[in-house]
């Protein structure tokens, strides 16, 4: 298992992940029929830009997990990542989100990493707060998914500074 920094010639791999991931309809605020073209932007700015940060897991030469650091111009960066259903629970997530922390507190602007996670998802928030990330926030009917119900969102942070 490798975690290494994305490439451009990555990204239908990681469009691959989201079609899963998404399908699944449990996991992620992107929901099926994924937008390739806004994902495909998202990688690749998170892959040439300086200030931004793309890892990829790979395992036997295959692409299994994806992790971007997208930081919002006032010294937070926020965390999105996912793994395909057969590569979860076995610490590939902790060792490619403990590798993105690591460069976040190289980044001399940024000051904390945030995220948000829905409250179903166990691995997400046992994740999160085995690498140090706290509950910050709970937010009540937050985020409305195509079905038309609100899901509710927990807000988690790590501060990078003193
Ligand atoms: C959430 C996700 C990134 C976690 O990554 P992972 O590789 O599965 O997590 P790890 O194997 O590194 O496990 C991290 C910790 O969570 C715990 N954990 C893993 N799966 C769990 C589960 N289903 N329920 C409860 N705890 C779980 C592990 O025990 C581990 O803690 P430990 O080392 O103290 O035992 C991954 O499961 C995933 O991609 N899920 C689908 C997409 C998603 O939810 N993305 C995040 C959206 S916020």
């Amino acid at each position: 298992m490798t975690v290494r920094i994305g490439r451009a010639d990555d990204v239908p791999a990681v469009l691959a992940l989201f079609d899963v991931v998404a399908a699944e309809g449990r996991w992620i605020g992107r929901e099926a029929p994924v937008d390739h073209d806004v994902v495909t932007e998202r990688v690749i700015r998170c892959i040439e830009r300086d200030d931004h940060l793309c890892l990829m897991s790979e395992r036997d030469g295959r692409i299994v997990g994806n992790l971007v650091l997208q930081p919002d111009g006032h010294g937070r960066t926020e965390v999105g990542m996912l793994f395909g259903p057969d590569a979860r629970g076995q610490g590939l997530g902790t060792e490619i989100l403990t590798a993105a922390v690591d460069w976040a507190r190289n980044q001399p602007e940024l000051f904390k990493v945030v995220l948000d996670v829905w409250p179903h998802n166990a691995a997400g928030l046992a994740l999160y707060r085995k690498v140090g990330f706290q509950v910050e926030g709970y937010l009540h009917r937050h985020w409305r998914r195509q079905s038309g119900e609100l899901w509710d969102v927990v807000v988690m942070g790590l501060p990078l500074a003193p």
